[in-house]
C-alpha cells in the first residue's frame, strides 16, 4: 500500500513511539532501547533511553560484513591535485590508528577533543576517531581566525586539538598552526597536546616543544593496535558544534548519539533517498553541521561513499562539481544556493557536456534559494531541485519534499513541508496564537523535538531554555528564529530571521559577533553591523561606525585607511567570511531613547526600503546620517 507524505506526517506525530521505534531499526544498538522517549522534565528530551550504540560503529564497523572493499570515503583536492580513496576496511584501519593516537594521549570517554583542520581525510578519521572512544568532538571551521577559535577552545576545554599546517584555497596557501598558536595565547589554557597532520604546505612552520606532536609519527607508533568501540547511551553526548546567535559568545549544540544516528539514517531513506551502494557528494565543509552529518555521519551509516572535496567550486574550470559528479556516478548531491549562483554565471557547458544521469535529486539548503536559481538549476539538470530548510541547531531537515516517501511537487521559493517529526508551527509574534494561510509568522516546533536535534547548550541548560524556547511567555515553544508563511496549498515558504543573526553565503553569522570585532579596533567607539542584500551571496555585512577620534577620519584618504585596517582587524578575529562589504563612517548611530540600536531601520534604509516605525527614534539626524553615508 503507497502512503502519502501527509500520512507518513501524521503518523510521526500521532503515533510518536511507534514511529520512531520503526526508524530506530535503521541502526546497530548494542543494547536494545527501554523507552523510545523519556520526557519528564520539558523540553529536554532524551530518545531511545536505555539504548546503548556508537555512531562509529554505525558508520563502519557495521559494514565491514557485507561492504569492507566498497569505497567509503574518496577524497578529492583540486588544490594539491591529490585523489586518494579509502573502502571500508581502509577507513576502519586509518580510524582506528587514529583512535589509538588520541587514545595514547590521555582522550577517553566524554573527552573534548577540538578539530581545526581543512577539508583531509585525517580531519574525518579525527571525528570518527572520537566518535570511536566515546570522546566529544568540536570542529571548528578553518575559516574562522584566533579570536573565534579561541573563544570555542575556552567553551569546549579541549583534552587534545587535532590541526594541520595549512589548508589550500583556490591556490593560495592558509596556515592553520599560527592561528591555532595565537588562539592558545589568547585563551590562556593549559599546555594541551595538540596533533599537527602535516602535509608539508608550510616549511616554516614552528612546533612547541613537548606540547605539539606529528600525525605520521604518532600513526606508525600506534599502527596496529585494536582500539574497541565504547558503546554509550543513546542520550549522552556525540560532539559539540558552535554556531552564532545574538550575542557575541557562539553557543555550543550538543548533540546525543543514538538519535542522532536514528535521524540521519531515517533521512537518509525518506527524503535523501541514498541507498547503501550510493554515492553522495555534499560540497559544504566538516565545520559546518552539513559536513558533519551529511558529508560525515548520514552517509557512511548508510553504507554510501562520500565524496570529500578540498577545492573551490570553479577552479580549475568552473565544471569540477559536475565533472566530480559524473566521474564517480554521484547519486545525491548536496549543495548551497550560492554555490549554485556562483555556477549559475558561467557557460552553460559546464554542466551540460557532463552527464548527470546518476543523479537522482539535488539538494540544496543553508540560505534562502531564490527563484530564478532553482528554475535555472532544474532545467540544467534535468532532474529535481529540492531546496529543504534546517539549522545547525537541528541537525536534520526542517521543512523538506521527502521523496522517499512521496514524489510530491516542488513549488520553486518553497522548501515544501514538515519534516515528518516535526510539530511545526508558524505563530502570530503578538500572542503564540496560528497563523492563517499566507499569514506571516514565526516558525516554530512544539517540543519535544524529533531525535537528532541539539539536547542542551554545552554547559549551559538555562541558556538552551532561555534561548530557544522563551520567545512566547505562554507556550513553551521551539523558535527557529526565522519567518515562515503557509499557502493554500500547505508549503512553507522562509521570509527571512527575526533576530540579528545574517546569512553570508549560506554561513551563519551574528551581527553582535562582527561588531565586537569591529569595536576592537582601536578607534572605534560605536558600531551597527547589519545584513543587506547580495546577488550573489544572499547577504553581506555593512558597518556604520563612530570614531573615537574623529580627526583620524578627516579626509576620504584616511577615512579609507582607517577602513581598510577595520576589516583587516575583522579579518583577524573572525575571518574574512565575516567582512564588512564596507565600514561607513557617522558620527551618531540611530538608537531609541532607551538605547536600543536601531537596526532593522538601519537595515531597511541600506537596503532602499522603508525604515518602518520611527516613534521611539531619539534623533532622527542620525538617520539621516545612515543615508548620507550609503548615497540615499
Ligand atoms: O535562517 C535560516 C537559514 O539558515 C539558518 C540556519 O543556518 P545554519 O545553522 O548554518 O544551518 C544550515 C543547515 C542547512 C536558518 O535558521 N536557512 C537554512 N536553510 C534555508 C534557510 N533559509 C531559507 N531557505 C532555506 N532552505
Amino acid at each position: 500500500m503507497t502512503q502519502t507524505y501527509a500520512e507518513f506526517y501524521r503518523r510521526s506525530i500521532d503515533d510518536r513511539d511507534a514511529f520512531w521505534t520503526e526508524q530506530a531499526e535503521l541502526i546497530d544498538w548494542h543494547k536494545p532501547f527501554e523507552k523510545v522517549l523519556a520526557y519528564a522534565n520539558p523540553p529536554f528530551a532524551n530518545w531511545f533511553v536505555g539504548g546503548q550504540t556508537n555512531l562509529c560503529h554505525n558508520a563502519i564497523d557495521r559494514h565491514l560484513g557485507s561492504r569492507a572493499d566498497q569505497n567509503a570515503l574518496v577524497y578529492i583536492s583540486t588544490e594539491t591535485d591529490t585523489e586518494r580513496t579509502y573502502s571500508y576496511s581502509e577507513l576502519h584501519r586509518e580510524v582506528t590508528r587514529c583512535a589509538a593516537i588520541l587514545r595514547g594521549l590521555g582522550v577517553g570517554k566524554g573527552d573534548r577533543v577540538l578539530i581545526y583542520m581543512p577539508m583531509i581525510p585525517e580531519a574525518i578519521f579525527a571525528m570518527l576517531a572520537c566518535a570511536r572512544l566515546g570522546a566529544i568532538h568540536c570542529v571548528v571551521f578553518g575559516g574562522f581566525a584566533a579570536a573565534s577559535l579561541a573563544l570555542r577552545i575556552d567553551d569546549a576545554r579541549p583534552k587534545v586539538i587535532m590541526t594541520a599546517d595549512a589548508g589550500m584555497r583556490a591556490g593560495k596557501v592558509i596556515r592553520y598552526k599560527p592561528l591555532l598558536d595565537e588562539a592558545l595565547q589568547l585563551t590562556g589554557s593549559p599546555a594541551q597536546n595538540v596533533v599537527i597532520v602535516d602535509r608539508g604546505l608550510d616549511e616554516g612552520m614552528l612546533r612547541t616543544e613537548g606540547r605539539d606532536l606529528d600525525y605520521a609519527t604518532l600513526a606508525r607508533q600506534h599502527d596496529s593496535e585494536d582500539v574497541p568501540v565504547t558503546w554509550l547511551e543513546s542520550s549522552e553526548p556525540s560532539y559539540i558544534v558552535h554556531t552564532s546567535g545574538t550575542t557575541g559568545k557562539p553557543k555550543g549544540v550538543q548533540r546525543d548519539t543514538g538519535g542522532y544516528a536514528v535521524a540521519l539514517a531515517a533521512s537518509m531513506r525518506h527524503i535523501y533517498c541514498g541507498s547503501p551502494g550510493d554515492t553522495m557528494f555534499t560540497t559544504s565543509d566538516i565545520g559546518w553541521i552539513v559536513g558533519h552529518s551529511y558529508i560525515v555521519y548520514a552517509p557512511l551509516i548508510c553504507g554510501m561513499t562520500t565524496i570529500v572535496y578540498e577545492g573551490v567550486p570553479i577552479r580549475p574550470d568552473p565544471g569540477i562539481w559536475w565533472k566530480i559528479a559524473q566521474d564517480h556516478n554521484v547519486n545525491v548531491m548536496f549543495s548551497s544556493p550560492t554555490g549554485i549562483r556562483v555556477l549559475k554565471k558561467q557557460d552553460p557547458e559546464y554542466i551540460s557536456k557532463h552527464d548527470l544521469s546518476s543523479f537522482k535529486h539535488i539538494f540544496l539548503a543553508g540560505e534562502p534559494l531564490d527563484k530564478p536559481t532553482h528554475n535555472w538549476l532544474t532545467d540544467a539538470i534535468g532532474k529535481p531541485v529540492i531546496d529543504h530548510y534546517w539549522q545547525t541547531e537541528t541537525g536534520w531537515p526542517i521543512l523538506t519534499s521527502a521523496p522517499g516517501v512521496e514524489q510530491t511537487p516542488i513549488k520553486f521559493g518553497s522548501p515544501s513541508f514538515a519534516a515528518y517529526g516535526y510539530d511545526l508551527k508558524l505563530l502570530r509574534e503578538s500572542d503564540a496564537s496560528e497563523a492563517g494561510v499566507n499569514e506571516k509568522g514565526v516558525v516554530a516546533v512544539i517540543p519535544p523535538l524529533p531525535p537528532g536535534c541539539m539536547t542542551t547548550v554545552w554547559g549551559d541548560d538555562e541558556r538552551f531554555v532561555k534561548t530557544y524556547f522563551s520567545t512566547f511567555s505562554t507556550k513553551l515553544v521551539y523558535s527557529t528564529f526565522d519567518w515562515g508563511i503557509r499557502d493554500e496549498e500547505g508549503y512553507y515558504f522562509i521570509l527571512g530571521r527575526t533576530d540579528d543573526v545574517i546569512n553570508v553565503a549560506g554561513h551563519r553569522l551574528g551581527t553582535r559577533e562582527i561588531e565586537e570585532a569591529v569595536q576592537s579596533h582601536s578607534n572605534i567607539a560605536e558600531v551597527a553591523v547589519v545584513g543587506v542584500e547580495d546577488q550573489l551571496k544572499g547577504q553581506m555585512p555593512l558597518a556604520f561606525a563612530v570614531a573615537k577620534n574623529a580627526d583620524l577620519i578627516s579626509t576620504d584618504e584616511s577615512k579609507a585607511a582607517q577602513e581598510k585596517e577595520v576589516l583587516a582587524t575583522v579579518d583577524a578575529q573572525l575571518g574574512a567570511i565575516a567582512r564588512p562589504r564596507s565600514v561607513h563612517f557617522v558620527s551618531m548611530l540611530p538608537k531609541t531613547r532607551s538605547g536600543k540600536l536601531l537596526r532593522r531601520s538601519i537595515q531597511a534604509l541600506a537596503e532602499g526600503r522603508d525604515p518602518g516605525d520611527l516613534s521611539t527614534l531619539e534623533d532622527p539626524a542620525a538617520l539621516d546620517q545612515i543615508r548620507l553615508a550609503i548615497g540615499r
